[in-house]
């Protein structure tokens, strides 16, 4: 055997020997960040912040995203996933009634950022967004979910 052809099994065996060392490194490593990240209190955000003003008009795509699965597009609460609730036990506001959500905005972000499992049932399926959106993306989610009212007055208002 040459040189050449001896090469690329020389490094078949250094990866062999190395490869179960290097794994177990790694799960050690793995054990512990997880360890880590449950002990620790302070939240670490998963997202970069986008730097940008919360507004209604960037709140629809952001809804679009997180959101409609279970709210509906248009808020009613209707959306595909809501079809998984509960039959009577299971409850998602309608969000085109504007006392719905009029004056509490501190808390439905507090709400959306945390979720809503921290409260007695029936609520507990609102998630948590805190480790997916921006205090920005929420703020502008909300804006826009806010906006379900006039687009339901507004339509109502069309049909007669
Ligand atoms: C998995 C389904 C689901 C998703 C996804 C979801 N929600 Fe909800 N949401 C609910 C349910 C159900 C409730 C009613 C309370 C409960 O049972 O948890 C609720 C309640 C709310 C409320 C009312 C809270 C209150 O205090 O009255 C707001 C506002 C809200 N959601 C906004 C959002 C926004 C904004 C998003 C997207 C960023 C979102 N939700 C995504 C299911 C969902």
């Amino acid at each position: 055997m040459n040189t050449i052809h001896a090469l690329p099994l020389l490094a078949a065996v250094v990866a062999v020997f190395a490869g179960p060392s290097l794994a177990a490194e790694n799960k050690d490593e793995m054990k512990a960040a997880t360890k880590a990240g449950m002990r620790s209190e302070a939240v670490t955000p998963h997202f970069k912040p986008t730097g940008k003003p919360a507004s209604a008009a960037r709140g629809e795509a952001i809804f679009m995203d997180h959101c409609a699965l279970c709210h509906g597009i248009h808020g009613k609460g209707d959306g595909p996933r809501s079809a998984f609730f509960v039959p009577g036990g299971q409850y998602i506001p309608d969000m085109t009634v504007a006392q719905v959500l009029a004056g509490r905005d501190k808390e439905l972000i507090e709400n959306i950022r945390e979720g809503l499992h921290r409260l007695p049932e029936p609520s507990y399926v609102m998630p948590q967004f805190k480790y997916i959106l921006s205090d920005e993306e929420i703020r502008s989610a909300l804006a826009y979910v806010k906006t379900f009212s006039a687009q339901a007055t507004k339509k109502s208002a069309a049909k007669h």
